[in-house]
């Protein structure tokens, strides 16, 4: 929450939080390494604030409260006047209250505001003599700043000469665009060096590094400009309003605002000035470099003049910050996807962490080029920025807060997703089956073990398949013909017979196989035995609509809808499994009576109860959740975990993989572990394989 603040308990708690930020502030003002994000340092300042406002006689010295740069203090040239900070408001109240005290000190309303974007860079004073580039300093403490000349040269926006000989100084935010974020990382880690977390980071790091073997640049917008007091220039540039001002700084060659999306405006009245607020708060996520808020300026000399300064912050500016929309937060893994087109894309999978309202859990990645030029690696802290609808994504491992133990990350040697080759010659990779990834995909996936079990037909098989063009889908599996299998490479007599039977084997599988084979989202093997449990045949499940659908347990309103939805997209499909004689039922259950017919209302009721259906409940396991665990032996031995689950459905209960509560039995083989361990905890009943094998003993003989 961007207006929450640590709760600091007692001194101690205050001693360590002062310690923290000072230190935070310290990397921060520096280097741009701060190791909080800043809304966590926004947190522990407000903590430290409201502790002092407490307890004033124990606020420590190093108290960040009321400095500028929260009282880092870096560099020895002073400045000609004190560079000052900005008080922040977060709401239109907070803003229209500020407007009010403000307009009550000066004695009358202000007539025009600009009202600008906050640039989230680090502000600089750049010193021009008779027209030239002087001097470029950072703005320290406030009082002094460092001097950074050595940068200039790579900094967009700020010219070495003006189009007059003017003696001046301007004033303004030194960022790095989106662009030169990326391009400078880039650099950076091909020559060794460690990314930057984020764009400002960026900035901070170039603008003090010296002797630097590359070359990165950043850019300056300018946002104010000053006489230098030997310059005996116009009187104009502090009389003059601010939207003046800054328009004689863009005429003389230097960057403003001005041009770009969020370029300052003059408002008059509170509620103009709202409006352009919200308006360059919806424009953030396009911009193509950082804003962190809005500044909102009295323009007129006149009001700057009687508002005043304080110490820290003047009172005629203000800065309507807009939420943080970046957080640190760790790298756990990288998934890889394969999209339609056959581009494999790279995501990470976070630590949950919660950015402007939204909780992310994923980021986009890019690319794997992507993924070397950040250095990222798994466990590592890293900075994810989500603004508005865009897509989060991870900018870059915040490389001073690693241990050690991070790990690199794995590429894949083969496509994730159909087993092909990848090709790599470009910086997004793609699987070498283009489109047909996901048909080859798809089919292996079909005739894998917990679907129709096609022995003989890996990917490889798969993809020749395809190749050949004799497989547009998995129905096609039923129709090939000994010829075309035989004129493929490396298909002899028998693996062709094999293959040939094996097909023919598959065609009377169950229809709770067949359903799962068609790879309808949401449902895996267990759904899809759940859903041909309750319909008993292809038929019925394709006429039902999403009312009856979620009479099958575990489907509720949503997937109902999915699935309904694709049973559409792949009626083709399944008819032309039909052709090809296909079993399209499921041996044992029995189909459910039609619609809107009586019987059909109390079997509704029935399932809202939680029952299984009609002849369901004489089964012997009716009402009972099974899970199997260890090793199975004597007549169960040769069934896998799946083969388990088909034949506990079979028998009327409900698979499980995990013990809870609601465990009714655990099937409990040999080295089972943990989950027997805890069903005895719970008082759940243990059956041991053998014992389970005579209780489903009827069920044991129909083939799956
Ligand atoms: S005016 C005395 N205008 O925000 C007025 N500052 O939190 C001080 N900043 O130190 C600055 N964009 O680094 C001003 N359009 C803008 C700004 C801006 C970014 C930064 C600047 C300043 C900090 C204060």
């Amino acid at each position: 929450m961007t207006n929450s603040a640590a709760v600091l308990a007692d001194a101690a708690a205050y001693a360590a939080a002062v310690e923290e930020a000072s230190q935070a502030a310290a990397a921060y003002y520096a280097t741009g390494e701060s190791t909080l994000d800043d809304d966590a340092y926004d947190r522990l300042a407000r903590g430290i604030a409201a502790y002092e406002a407490d307890h004033p006689e124990q606020t420590l010295d190093s108290s960040p409260t009321g400095k500028v740069a929260g009282g880092a203090a870096v560099g020895d040239v002073p400045h000609t006047e004190p560079m000052l900070s900005l008080d922040n408001v977060f709401s239109a109240e907070q803003f229209a209250a500020w407007t009010a005290s403000l307009e009550r000190r000066i004695g009358r309303p202000v007539a025009a505001w600009s009202v600008e974007p906050k640039l989230d860079g680090l502000a600089v004073a750049a010193r021009y003599r008779d027209g030239r580039l002087e001097r470029l300093i950072t703005r320290g403490d406030g009082i002094a700043g460092e001097d950074v000349s050595h940068a200039a040269a790579a900094v967009v926006g700020l010219p070495e000469r003006l189009s007059e000989p003017v003696t001046i100084e301007v004033r303004g935010e030194i960022l790095m665009t989106d662009e030169q974020f990326e391009r400078g990382n880039a650099v950076r880690t091909e020559h060794g060096g460690a990314p930057f977390a984020n764009p400002r980071n960026g900035a901070a790091g170039t603008l003090r590094a010296k002797d630097r073997a590359y070359r990165v640049e950043t850019t300056f917008y300018a946002y104010g400009a000053l006489p230098l007091p030997e310059s005996g220039e116009p009187a104009a540039l502090t009389d003059s309003p601010h939207s003046e001002i800054l328009a004689y700084v863009a005429a003389l060659g230097v960057h403003t605002a001005a041009g770009t999306p969020v370029e300052p405006v003059r408002a008059t009245g509170v509620e103009e000035v709202q409006e352009r607020v919200a308006a360059i708060g919806s424009l953030r996520a396009s911009l193509p470099f950082g804003i962190d808020g809005i500044v909102i300026k009295a323009d007129l000399a006149a009001d700057r003049r009687d508002a005043g300064s304080g110490t820290r912050a003047p009172r005629w500016a203000i800065a309507y910050k807009l939420p943080a929309v970046e957080k640190i937060t760790r790298l756990l893994a990288v998934e890889w996807n394969v999209g339609r087109t056959g581009i494999i894309a790279p995501r990470a999978v976070l630590e949950p962490v919660e950015i402007d309202g939204s909780t992310v859990g994923y980021a986009t990645l890019h690319n794997p080029a992507d993924i070397t030029r950040r250095d990222l690696r798994i466990g590592d802290q890293v900075m994810v920025y989500k603004a508005g609808d865009v897509i989060p994504r991870v900018e870059a491992p915040v490389a001073h807060l690693r241990t050690g133990e991070e790990t690199p990350i794995a590429f894949p040697d083969l496509c994730p997703r159909c087993g092909s080759a990848i090709d790599t010659s470009e910086q997004r990779w793609r699987c070498t089956r283009g489109r047909d990834c996901r048909l080859v995909a798809s089919v292996s996936y079909a005739a894998g073990r917990d679907q129709l079990d096609i022995e003989g037909l890996g990917a490889t098989r798969v993809v020749q398949l395809v190749d050949a063009g004799l497989v547009t889908d998995f129905a096609d599996l039923f129709t090939l013909e000994r010829e075309q299998l035989l004129a493929l490479d490396r298909m002899g007599e028998t693996s062709t017979d094999n293959l040939l039977a094996a097909i023919e084997t598959a065609r009377s599988r169950p229809l709770s196989r067949v359903f799962c084979a068609l790879g309808v989202r949401g449902t895996g093997r267990s759904m899809s035995r759940r859903i041909a449990r309750y319909f008993a045949t292809m038929d019925r499940i394709v006429a039902a609509d999403a009312e009856e659908l979620q009479r099958v347990d575990g489907i509720g309103p949503e997937k109902a809808a999915a699935v309904v939805a694709e049973l559409v997209e792949l009626a083709p499909l399944i008819d032309k499994l039909v052709r090809a004689g296909v079993a399209m039922t499921e041996p044992g259950a029995t189909p459910p009576p039609e619609p809107g017919t009586e019987e059909s209302e109390a079997d509704a009721a029935d399932a809202a109860d939680g029952d299984a259906r009609g002849p369901g409940s004489e089964l012997p396991l009716a009402g009972l959740t099974v899970v199997v665990t260890g090793a199975m032996t004597g007549a169960l031995e040769k069934l896998s975990r799946n083969q388990m689950n088909e034949l506990i459905e079979r028998a009327g209960g409900k698979s499980s993989s995990s013990v809870s509560r609601r465990t009714s039995l655990l099937v409990a083989g040999e080295k089972a572990g943990s989950k027997r361990a805890k069903a005895e905890d719970l008082g759940i009943r243990v059956a041991e394989p053998g014992e389970f094998a005579e209780m489903v003993a009827a069920f044991l003989a129909v083939d799956a």
